[in-house]
């Protein structure tokens, strides 16, 4: 059905060498809405198939020149006719000319004497099987299309990314290098300048590297460079990191080991990361006066759990796929307020994923959100 337009009919190439056969299958099918062509064996049948491609054949076995099976395997053996369905008429109990039939790639058949009050839905049930069969292969087509795309979209992002990290670094250098007047002394505002220039540059290279990092996850090219992670040392390392953020915020921030934790296997710069993300995004996201909690657990064979609690602005169901998507963000009062560009929950996301762990984000507009890491027992080696 895909040849024709949708609403012009099927058409059948009904293949038999007996003329009433022929005249009794067009007499049915046509009363069922079908187009009908005939051919009296397969040699016909192949240039007719040749002419008209048919949406669906129905086939006699026994013919003389070419025979039913033969012209199956024929058809098969084409690229233009691999799929189209065709039905094999058979004797009624003959079991092995059934398996001959499919043997040779017959879709399915039909037992003579033919029950015609059934022919018609046969038919249009087989026709609709193949359409949902063509819909899969279009659907598939346009998914490795989509998927080409990307690749070639991370691909020039983490070229275009490469290419501006080095300037940016010369900017940063540099203007490092004003701010603390290594060749010589410098108006107290070009200090000042300097000292912007080069905060705004880590900003924008903070912003790159996300970038960077996002494309290379979706070019499955994102890996970790594993070791033994003490916990303790990088709970205590990302906590250092937000605690001036929280101070000017005005937000109690707390982190807490519960019991013994293990050590893992692991990338300490990426699971550093994830909590860093994580902490400035609960800090980010609250009114001055809010809490912020880090807790980190182990739970009986189910690995590390790190928990990251805010009372902050909260968010529904619908605004957490937001979040989760590249450059997701949520239009919110404190959103707008905050710099980022939101890139931190999905590459926090991923590299959680790159370690074979979940993320599960508890969340209510107005009540704060709860994040929690999991990271699989299989990670963990040594119980201290
Ligand atoms: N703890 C939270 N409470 C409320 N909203 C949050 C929280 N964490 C994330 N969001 C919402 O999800 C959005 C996406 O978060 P994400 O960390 O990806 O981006 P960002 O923080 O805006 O920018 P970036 O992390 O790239 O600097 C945020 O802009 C915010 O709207
Ligand atoms: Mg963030």
């Amino acid at each position: 059905m895909a040849k024709n337009e949708s609403t012009a009919p099927a058409l059948i190439l009904v293949v038999d060498d007996e003329p009433v056969m022929c005249a009794l299958m067009r007499e049915i099918m046509e009363g069922g809405g079908f187009a009908v062509i005939e051919a009296s064996d397969g040699v016909e049948a192949c240039r007719r198939y040749k002419e008209h491609h048919p949406d669906l054949l129905l086939v006699d076995i026994m013919m003389p020149r070419m025979d039913g099976y033969e012209l199956c395997r024929e058809l098969r053996s084409r690229p233009d006719g691999a799929y189209v369905p065709i039905v094999m008429v058979t004797a009624l109990d003959d079991v092995s000319s059934i398996a001959r039939a499919y043997d040779a790639g017959a879709t399915d058949f039909m037992s003579k004497p033919v029950d015609w009050a059934i022919v018609n839905y046969r038919v249009r049930y087989i026709l609709r099987a193949e359409e949902l069969r063509r819909n899969q292969e279009r659907l598939i087509a346009a998914k490795e299309v989509a998927e080409a795309a990307n690749r070639s979209k991370s691909q020039f992002l983490a070229n275009m990314s490469h290419e501006l990290r080095t300037p940016l670094n010369a900017i940063i250098g540099f203007a490092g290098m004003m701010n603390a007047c290594t060749l010589g002394p410098l108006d107290d505002k070009y200090v000042e300048y300097a000292d912007i220039i080069g905060a705004s540059g880590r900003h924008l290279l903070a912003i790159i590297n996300d970038i960077l990092d996002l494309a290379k996850a979706d070019a499955d090219k994102l890996s970790l460079v594993e070791e033994k992670v003490d916990l303790v040392k990088v709970v205590y390392r990302a906590s250092q990191i937000v605690q001036d953020m929280a101070r000017r915020a005005r937000i109690h921030f707390a982190s807490e080991i519960d019991g013994p934790l293990p050590k893992v296997t692991g990338d300490p710069a990426k699971i550093t990361q994830i909590l860093v993300n994580l902490l400035t995004n609960a800090i980010k996201f609250s009114e001055p006066g809010g809490r912020v909690r880090l807790k980190v657990e182990r739970a009986p064979n189910q690995g590390v759990a790190f928990c990251v609690e805010d009372t902050g602005i909260g968010m529904s169901a619908d605004d957490i796929k937001i979040a989760l998507e590249p450059f997701g963000q949520i239009d919110a009062g404190l959103t707008r307020r905050n710099d980022g560009v939101g890139l931190g929950l999905p590459l926090t996301k991923r590299l959680i994923e790159l370690h074979g762990g979940t993320m599960e984000i508890e969340s209510k507009r107005g009540k704060g959100t709860l994040v929690t890491v999991r990271l699989p027992e299989e990670r963990s080696y040594v119980s201290v």
